[in-house]
């Protein structure tokens, strides 16, 4: 059963005639939706927020699609009970094995990365390599995206299952780190790519590592920009962009808070306050 936590009585402040004032929902296995919440503090600052950080159960990008699901629908359905406006999957894994099924049910949009990252991809460039977890890469979601957008283009995916354990361990500046980036690398510089696209949220956490791996002329496309771009989109077209100063950013774990707590700092630069939820129970209550 879902309990009431501090943060309820705050959120709830928005009443049903004001659905411009609700929070829009983002969430990831962990630290890598953190890309996408930078970009909504950019692009979107008037949005009230409630971050989601599944991380008793990443990573995600090694896990079967029937388990991504329920992970997915448990996270929505706690989503829908804290009454958002708009979900977004700051999550390549989950966009690429849940989001055409889970769409359908629910009663609020649901965005998710990966779309928004093959329309930019094509706009960039011709030979397209996309880094991903192992789940991500084996749906092929993104070359089929991309494709479907552009049919001339080269398109080369990459399973890099080491990289978010080590960013998730903070550990982006061990030489291990370097070595196992130059590794998955490797056959995309083979193929002499002219765009690469982090097809996992956590991976803009590489960029430092991964710039200096890669010649110059390489671009990086980050879905974390467009997939707010087409939130913004989607507000406007709603109606229901916040013109009201936001709420305080809310965080939710299942895992342990204090351990998000510092991580959190670290790619956001303030403290946030971080509370522990059980996403299971929300299904059942
Ligand atoms: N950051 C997520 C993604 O974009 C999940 C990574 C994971 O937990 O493996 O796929």
């Amino acid at each position: 059963m879902y309990s009431p936590s501090i943060f309820d009585s705050h959120f709830h402040a928005f009443s049903p005639q004001e659905p411009q004032r609700a929070p829009i929902g983002v969430f990831d296995s962990g630290v890598g939706g953190l890309t996408v919440l930078r970009q909504l503090y950019q692009q979107l600052p008037n949005e009230s927020i409630i971050y989601v950080g599944d991380t008793a159960r990443l990573p995600y990008g090694i896990r079967s699609q029937t388990e991504i699901l329920q992970f997915v629908r448990e996270i929505l359905h706690w989503m829908h009970q804290q009454r958002v406006k708009m979900a977004i999957m700051a999550c390549n894994t989950s966009s690429a094995l849940a989001l055409d099924i889970v769409r359908q049910e629910f009663d609020f949009p649901i965005l998710g990365v990966i779309l928004p990252g093959a329309k930019a991809a094509v706009q960039q460039g011709q030979r397209i390599g996309v880094i991903a977890t192992p789940a991500t890469a084996q749906s092929n979601a993104y070359r089929q995206a991309i494709l479907e957008i552009k049919s001339n283009v080269q398109v080369w995916q990459v399973s890099c299952p080491e990289f978010v354990p080590l960013i998730e361990q903070n550990r982006i500046h061990d030489p291990y780190t370097t070595q196992i980036a130059k590794t998955y690398l490797e056959p995309l510089l083979h193929q002499e790519i002219d765009t690469l696209v982090y097809g996992c949220t956590h991976y803009p956490h590489l960029s430092p590592v991964l710039r200096s791996l890669l010649p110059t002329q390489v671009k990086l496309i980050d879905p974390a920009v467009y997939v707010v771009a087409a939130c913004s989109q989607e507000l406007d077209i709603l109606g229901i962009k916040n013109t009201h100063p936001p709420m305080p950013t809310r965080f939710a774990v299942s895992g342990c808070p204090q351990q998000f707590t510092q991580s959190g700092f670290q790619w956001l630069g303030y403290t946030p306050m971080v509370e522990q939820v059980c996403f299971a129970d929300a299904v059942v209550s």
